[in-house]
């Protein structure tokens, strides 16, 4: 995949996409050096209320101009808006950049509900510009190849799916524990990519039943409006398989994180784990009765891939991406497993 990516981005007759930067804390600088690195784009004006972030910022670009919010950012004539703004922005702002012809790309989840990314999705579609979400997972070396193996039937017919996630720390900023703010704790923050690697890897199945249980601080929670610090949650595919979820903060888990995704079929299962408790680096396995087999290693650096990958597609003169109607599904998924709590009267 590497070369794939190195191929679409030295694509050296394809003009640079001229981009905004809104929202530039440790993922937004993140995503924004990964970009500029790989020469799909350049970074044309950032904005940031934090000063001291968007100075950071700047020293990745140091031609990009400091401009006060969105409405600056997008009297630039540009061609995306790359986000990473608290969750409770991502709607909004991606609306009103796409509703100015500018595509976007957005940090995950792209609204707080259902209907927030329905929104958003279609804002890109009357605009007809390119929408992508930085849903980082799918391209590690690893969830690629397990995602051919599905694909081409290696497997068999896959009927379950055990995917976990586990962060000892748990985020460091207060808006994380504000509902409102967030859309909600682990699932929406974590649970979300677990859920899209199963949905992505197995082409967006039905989901026909969700059952889910939602802790905070080692209690269930009783509160609509609390946030949840672990979660457990079932999916049963329309075709009766099973995926099985599990998601928290701050576990004691032995370790910084514990994050796989395991896919079992008919004909055999394949593996995806992080290493020595790592949030980088994964291996991937191919898994028959009691044997196991390597197929990928650490290192990969995959962490800007997506949005390389978007800035590439939107330089090459990607349009509209009806794939993106997926991210509705996905946020539908997640709205399932918080309305599937009970609260008690
Ligand atoms: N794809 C992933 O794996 C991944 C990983 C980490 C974070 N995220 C997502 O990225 C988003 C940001 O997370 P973070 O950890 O970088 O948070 P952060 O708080 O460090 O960064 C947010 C930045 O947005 C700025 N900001 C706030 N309001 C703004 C506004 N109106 N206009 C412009 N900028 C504004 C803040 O000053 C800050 O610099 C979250 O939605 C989070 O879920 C995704």
């Amino acid at each position: 995949m590497n070369t794939m990516m190195e191929k679409r981005s030295i694509q050296t007759n394809v003009k640079p996409a001229r981009l905004g930067f809104l929202g530039v804390g440790w993922i937004g600088r993140n995503r924004m050096a990964a970009i500029l690195r790989s020469n799909s784009a350049v970074a044309v004006a950032i904005a940031d209320p934090s000063e001291e972030r968007a100075h950071e910022a700047l020293s990745l670009a140091p031609d990009a101009k400091i401009v006060a919010d969105l409405d600056a950012l997008l009297a630039h004539d540009l061609d995306g808006v790359v986000i990473a703004t608290p969750s409770a922005l991502h709607a909004e702002q991606s609306i009103r950049a796409l509703q100015s012809s500018v595509a976007v790309f957005c940090q995950k989840p792209l609204g707080r509900s259902a209907a927030e990314a329905a929104a958003v999705v279609a804002a890109a579609r009357s605009a007809g510009r390119l929408l992508g979400v930085d849903l980082s997972y799918r391209y590690t070396e690893g969830m690629q190849c397990i995602r051919n193996l599905i694909k081409h039937g290696e497997l068999g017919k896959v009927f379950a799916a055990d995917l976990v996630f586990h962060n000892a720390y748990g985020p460091d900023k207060s808006w994380f524990y504000d509902k409102s703010l967030s859309g909600g704790g682990c699932v929406i923050d974590l649970g979300i990519h677990l859920i899209d690697m199963a949905l992505w890897c197995l082409d967006f199945p039905q989901v026909a039943e969700t059952t889910s249980t939602l802790m905070k601080a080692g209690e269930l929670i009783d509160k609509l409006e609390d946030v949840e610090d672990f979660a457990v949650a079932t999916l049963t595919l329309a075709n009766g398989a099973v995926i099985r979820l599990t998601c928290s903060w701050r576990l004691h888990a032995g370790s910084d994180a514990v994050i796989s995704a395991d896919f079992f079929g008919t004909a055999g299962g394949a593996s995806f784990k992080n290493v020595n408790g790592s949030f980088y680096d994964f291996a991937a396995q191919r898994l028959r009765g009691t044997a196991s087999e390597s197929l990928v290693q650490p290192p990969d650096d995959w962490g800007g891939r997506a949005a390389v990958d978007w800035a590439a597609r939107l330089a090459g003169g990607q349009t509209y991406d009806p794939a993106c109607e997926r991210l509705v599904d996905l946020a539908e998924v997640i709205e399932g497993i918080y309305g599937s709590v009970k609260f008690s009267p």
